[in-house]
């Protein structure tokens, strides 16, 4: 079965790899790139998700983008909550469920992340902080996705076990039952055909892999196959 392949550049990426991905991945509907808002274009060679929007409407908010702004382009995906921006920008629940508003409001998915940290995974929580994330985050109407990505997954070459994956997946199944899940944290060519396999996971997040063309073809294809 297709699944989503999802690439975050996060703040990487150049004009350069933005040629590469047109030429490797030309109307491919299945792959969404999460690039720099100066990367994101109308073509109609590529799916564009943004990485963020402002968690208010409009105004004086110098150095902001709104989500109207990113929808003027077509780009019909945001991620939101990730835990860079938690962690960096001190973004919490209630500002990631006002962001996630915003998107559905001017026609775009917002892709929710959220997950444990190491220290709330080693002590047991991750379900808890994961339905706690869900009760805080998730806007009122439904056109959303769910990333899980674990904080200690991520740039790490770590990742929870396959069951593990399984089992949280199988949580937000129970809770969301037509909504797209997608598991992210040190996602590669390597692991990306156990990480499809698993029942729920209907795509992955990526994103040190997605900055290596060679990898993300590779995870592209498994995903595609
Ligand atoms: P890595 O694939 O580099 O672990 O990053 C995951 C991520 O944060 C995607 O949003």
């Amino acid at each position: 079965m297709q699944k989503w392949v999802v690439a975050n550049w996060k703040m990487n990426g150049s004009k350069n790899l933005l040629e590469e991905y047109k030429n490797a991945f030309k109307k491919s509907n299945n792959l969404i790139v999460c690039a720099p808002f100066t990367y994101l274009n109308e073509t109609a060679e590529l799916v564009f998700g943004a990485q963020n929007i402002y968690h208010e409407a409009k105004g004086a908010f110098t150095g902001e983008i709104s989500a109207q702004m990113v929808s003027e382009f077509n780009i019909k995906y945001c991620l939101v909550g990730h835990s860079e921006r938690r962690q960096y920008f001190g973004e919490r629940n209630d500002i990631v469920r006002k962001k996630a508003e915003l998107c559905i409001e001017n026609g775009i998915i917002p892709i929710i992340c959220m997950g444990e940290t190491l220290e709330q995974y080693e002590a047991g929580k991750t379900q808890e902080v994961l339905e706690l994330q869900l009760r805080e985050c998730i806007p009122g109407k439904n056109n959303f996705w769910i990333a899980y990505e674990p904080v200690w997954a991520i740039g790490t070459g770590k990742t929870p076990t396959i069951e593990e994956i399984r089992s949280v997946h199988l949580m937000l199944r129970e809770k969301l039952e037509k909504t797209v899940l997608l598991y992210g944290g040190s996602v590669n060519a390597s692991n990306a055909e156990a990480i499809f396999g698993i029942a729920n996971v209907d795509g992955a997040l990526i994103g040190g892999a997605s900055l290596d063309l060679a990898a993300i073809s590779a995870i592209y294809s498994l995903a595609s196959g």
